[in-house]
């Protein structure tokens, strides 16, 4: 019997790599990516490895030595930069703080943000602001969701004294992609710096960090790209290097002179790593990397994303009273929608009705609305039992 390889049957053979796909509908992809065993295994191997050949001697230094280098060739690869220019991290949060606390900040600086920001990293400029007497101004690029123009206002609240912008590539809360080659020209020819955080763009956006010249992108490796939480990474793009310090420092960031003392800073990523990390976890995310890498292209999956993207905001805006946050379709993985009446109790009502039938989605605060993340491997039928699991609650609590 000749086994037809239809593009069904090699998606279902894809998803079977990911165990926590088995036995749940998933769609909080910008929440965490699903493992595939083989991300798993390569964790536990390289931990296997480390054990036999150390934990601590040289060659197990050298190894470990590989593996970093291995695991940023496989970021660089998907970010399409040059591997020495990529500092790993732990998370998404790590790297933004990297470099916001890294500038010369002084008192009268001005730093501008948006108010579709992650609260983790609005923390931060809140810090620095009452550290170092920084106004941190917030600029409305919600209101630009459906009309209007993100750059222009961005532009708008520019001031000769903002000396850095801080927005997400895809904003968490809405879905909303940025044009970012606009974006970075707008402030570098105010001559401000631009960090853009990258939790929900990395793994779902084709990216050329190169071409598009932004100078900081923080990202993670455990939500789009299905890597092991614990691993992400900074780029921080050569030009703007020297403009960034290193807050915290460590071995792993610099260089010792022959009495083992320390001379000088890596004169590139690395300089802002610290010291020990739990190394096998890299080894995941390089695997992670490779299982989406032969899936298809990043533009492929990009495309496959917005297919489904598509069909599920088509189905949501059949479903009556359900108002979805974008009034097109999404250009992104995440869709956001609102019940009738609009209240967090009901959304967070529905989102534990809909897990206790296996389907995952989250709330989000601001704007107060549900949150379905769809992934190139996301299948149609889940789509529909996830539509139709919010129309039995429609019916219920109507
Ligand atoms: C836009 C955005 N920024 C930051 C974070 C925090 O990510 P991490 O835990 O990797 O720092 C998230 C997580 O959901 C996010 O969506």
């Amino acid at each position: 019997m000749t086994i037809i390889s239809s593009p069904e049957n090699k998606l279902h053979l894809y998803r079977q790599q990911f165990p926590a796909l088995a036995n749940k509908v998933y769609f909080n992809y910008g929440g965490q990516g699903p493992m595939a065993q083989a991300t798993m295994d390569a964790i536990t191997q390289a931990q296997a490895y480390i054990q036999q050949l150390g934990p601590f001697g040289n060659a197990v230094s050298q190894w470990v030595g590989q593996q970093i280098k291995a695991t940023k060739a496989a970021i660089a690869s998907e970010l399409k930069v040059q591997p020495e220019t990529i500092t790993l991290t732990e998370n998404v949060t790590v790297g933004c703080n990297i470099a916001i606390w890294g500038l010369d900040w002084h008192p009268g600086d001005r730093l501008l943000i948006s108010d579709c920001e992650h609260h983790g990293i609005v923390a931060v400029t809140q810090e620095i602001s009452r550290r170092y007497g920084v106004e941190v101004t917030t600029f409305p690029l919600l209101a630009t969701l459906n009309h209007g123009d993100p750059v222009a206002v961005l532009q708008q609240y520019l001031h000769p004294n903002t000396r850095l912008v801080v927005l997400s590539h895809i904003l968490w809360n809405t879905g909303q992609v940025l044009p970012l080659d606009k974006i970075v020209k707008v402030c570098r020819d105010s001559g401000c710096f631009l960090l853009v955080d990258a939790a929900q763009s990395v793994g779902l956006l084709p990216l050329n960090l190169t071409e598009l010249g932004v100078d900081f992108y923080a990202f993670t490796g455990h939500k789009w790209l299905c890597g092991p939480a614990g691993v992400g990474g900074l780029y921080v793009r050569p030009e703007v290097r020297e403009s960034l310090q290193p807050t915290f420092i460590g071995w792993r960031g610099i260089i010792t002179n022959s009495q083992g003392q320390p001379a000088n800073k890596y004169p590139d990523g690395q300089c802002y790593e610290v010291a020990t990390s739990n190394y096998p976890l890299y080894a995941g995310l390089k695997e992670a990397i490779a299982i989406q890498q032969q899936w298809g292209t990043a533009e492929e999956r990009y495309q496959q994303i917005c297919r489904h993207s598509e069909y599920l905001w088509q189905k949501l805006t059949q479903l009556p009273h359900i108002r979805l946050l974008q009034t097109s379709p999404p250009e992104s993985g995440l869709v956001c929608f609102q019940l009738p009446h609009n209240h967090p109790q009901s959304h967070l009502e529905l989102v534990k009705f809909l897990e206790q039938q296996g389907l995952f989605t989250r709330t989000i605060a601001h704007p107060n609305c549900v949150r379905a993340c769809v992934h190139y491997f996301t299948i149609a039928s889940e789509i529909d039992q996830l539509v139709e699991g919010i129309r039995q609650w429609l019916t219920m609590s109507s």
